[in-house]
């Protein structure tokens, strides 16, 4: 999966020009600009920056992390307002600690791809590194007949798989999960007794604060 991700960094944003998925996209966008406003984020997964643009836009501070230097690369290339965002390889199931402590976390299409065996461990992790009362987002994509990747196995803890394609013509499988909104609150019930979950066409959206 991780090399998946450096092969795939140059071409990964044509995942966000769909047509039919603006839509949903422009209501994401929004949304984070909102409840990230003024906040001190850690984003982690980061990818090429993609998200790190919309909350740069009204966060105060951001912390961008992801494993492959090939896809903080390209995010680094953006044109930041100074000071605002900083980069860094870190690994989201063993995140160092950072020096501080931040007022909100987030993780685009990273949830999918944690093993579910290891969704409560990659959490206490994650909100380790959140201040009491921090507001945390996760957005993800929802399984869609016929514009998904068709899953092609299931192993026995649950994980479904899909088979991949590079432009460089290479093949992959990738670990990608879809779970619905019952099982997205019943992950997050040992943190927090009130989740938002919110239900796209395409994508789906966790926002909750930590108590
Ligand atoms: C689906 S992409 C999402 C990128 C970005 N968050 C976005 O929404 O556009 C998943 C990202 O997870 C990163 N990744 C894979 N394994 C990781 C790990 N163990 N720790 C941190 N990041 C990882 C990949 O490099 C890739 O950038």
């Amino acid at each position: 999966m991780i090399e998946y991700y450096a092969r795939r960094a140059a071409e990964y944003e044509q995942v966000y020009a769909k047509p039919e998925r603006q839509a949903d996209l422009q209501q994401l966008r929004k949304r984070c600009r909102e409840i990230f406003a003024g906040r001190d984020l850690l984003e982690i997964s980061c990818g090429t920056g993609y998200w790190t643009e919309c909350f740069a836009e009204s966060a105060a501070r951001i912390l961008a992390t992801d494993i492959n230097p090939e896809t903080l690369e390209i995010a680094r290339a953006k044109p930041w307002k100074e000071g605002k965002v900083e980069f860094a390889v870190a690994d989201s199931l063993a995140l160092p600690d950072f020096g501080r402590h931040f007022d909100a976390g987030f993780a685009g299409f990273w949830w999918s791809h944690v093993p579910l065996e290891r969704l409560q461990e990659f959490l206490a992790g994650f909100h380790a590194r959140l201040t009491p009362g921090a507001t945390v987002a996760f957005m993800d994509n929802r399984y869609v007949a016929g514009s998904s990747t068709p899953i092609h196995r299931t192993d026995e803890a649950g994980n479904t798989y899909q088979p991949r394609k590079l432009a460089d013509g290479s093949s992959h499988e990738v670990l990608k999960n879809f779970p619905d909104k019952e099982e997205i609150r019943a992950v997050l019930a040992s943190f927090t007794d009130k989740v938002e979950v919110v239900e796209l066409e395409y994508f789906w959206m966790a926002v909750y604060n930590l108590t």
